[in-house]
């Protein structure tokens, strides 16, 4: 798929637009051609893509009068949410660090009981069910994805196993009908970290559309943005309620404006996580964006792919892997280096020649408060290898080709002169 094919695409779908084409000159074709073309400084790892219509977006909920919550901004984000992934009920939530930390609370895991996770992963995974009372149990990943190693899953439950969190690693993820089959035969649930996962599929589903609960990031560094944000997503019926309660601080707000109740009033724990009224403004447009944004990182993703086949081919570099099964949003472009001596020399290298690559998460096991506070279920050989020999390259909607070709050629200069 080249450029054209990949815009031409994503703008063919049905994307419910609320302005004229006239007043959204970041999606004008012209200009996005021409941006994509434009001459190459130093490349950073990561740059927002505006789709034009976020100002506007702020501007008619400033004027309209509900900067709060639940107004038309967040209604036009679910319904986005809805209608393109198909989930059945989403709360819009401040961060995906806080959708996380409703799921142990929504489940009922508190103390003594134990969750399974990889190690690989950010610290909010584990936090959310830590500062509920639960312990993570870290569980090794697949040299493929990244993601959880269905095989290591059943030696870790205990009788004390209260959920098994999944984690989508750069916009794919394990083998989850696996994942579902093991936690349903032990009698828990499957919940999903998806901060990286809006907009991917296991097979025909949306990730984060597949758990009894799933949690998504619109955190800046995101695909699709809102400078803070996320949600919480219910897929199990019987956590509605639950779920709502809790993120409207303990309170059945949500039967009282469905006309369930009379007057509303405190009925389990609960905190204040629903999303501000000026923050789905700007999510809005990104969100019906999505297609669009999915195409163009996709089409980058595949010109890193053809540029560093030949150092893969000669075993320089391992390319990343979207398994059969899985469509990607290609939220991450990572090479796999030979050694971690390997890594840093060509990250270093890469910085001397202006181009900002990163490696990624820490393993939680071997971080301090994963040392004294977590389990950790048998060697994690992939967990560490990966996280030592991972480099993960500029991957942004409107990266030019210029832009790759620099990041390419510098590798390319590192490893054969
Ligand atoms: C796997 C994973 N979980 C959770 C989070 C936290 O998301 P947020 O920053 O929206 O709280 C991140 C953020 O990078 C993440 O990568």
């Amino acid at each position: 798929m080249n450029l054209g094919e990949a815009i031409n695409g994503a703008v063919a779908q049905p994307v419910r637009r609320r302005t004229p084409a006239s007043a959204r000159p970041a999606l004008d074709r012209p200009a996005l051609d021409s941006r994509l073309m434009e001459p190459v400084g130093p490349v950073p790892f990561n740059r927002i893509f505006l789709t034009g219509e976020e100002r506007s977006s702020l501007a008619s909920v400033c004027e309209g009068g509900n900067v709060a919550t639940d107004g038309r901004a967040s209604a036009r984000a679910i319904e986005v949410l809805k209608s393109r992934l198909g989930l059945r009920h989403v709360l819009l939530t401040p961060s995906c660090t806080l959708a996380l930390e409703a799921m142990p609370r929504v489940l009922g895991i508190g103390y003594g009981d134990e969750v399974i996770m990889p190690s690989f992963t950010f610290c909010s995974t584990a936090n959310a069910f830590l500062l509920a009372g639960a312990k993570p149990v870290f569980v090794d990943v697949r040299s493929d994805t990244l993601t959880m190693d269905e095989e290591a899953i059943e030696a870790a439950i205990t009788p004390k196993t209260k959920a098994i969190c999944v984690v989508h690693y750069a916009g794919v993820c394990s083998d989850l009908d696996r994942i579902a089959e093991i936690a349903a035969r032990h009698g828990i649930p499957m919940v999903e970290d998806a901060a990286q996962g809006v907009g991917a599929y296991y097979k025909d589903r949306p990730l984060g559309g597949i758990g009894d609960l799933g949690a998504y990031s619109f955190h800046h560094t995101k695909n699709l943005v809102a400078g803070e944000g996320g949600a919480l997503t219910i897929n199990n019926p019987a956590l509605d309620d639950l779920a709502c309660n809790y993120r409207d601080k303990g309170t059945n707000r949500r039967q009282f404006f469905r006309g369930q109740v009379d007057k509303y009033t405190w009925v389990s724990p609960g905190s204040s996580l629903a999303m501000s009224e000026i923050v789905a403004a700007y999510l809005a447009p990104q969100l019906e964006a999505m297609d669009l944004i999915t195409a163009l990182r996709g089409a980058a993703y595949n010109y890193y792919a053809q540029g560093l086949r030949r150092l893969a081919r000669k075993g320089w570099l391992t390319l990343p892997t979207i398994p059969s099964y899985a469509r990607s949003n290609y939220h991450i472009f990572h090479i796999m280096l030979e050694s971690q001596e390997t890594r840093n020399r060509l990250l270093d290298f890469l910085r001397a020649c202006n181009v900002q690559a990163t490696t990624h998460f820490v393993p939680l096991h071997s971080a301090p408060m994963g040392v004294a506070h977590c389990r950790t279920a048998g060697a994690l050989p992939v967990t560490e290898h990966s996280a030592n020999c991972m480099l993960r390259l500029p991957l942004f909607a409107d990266i030019s080709r210029g832009e790759q070709d620099k990041v390419v050629e510098a590798i390319r200069t590192f490893f054969l002169g």
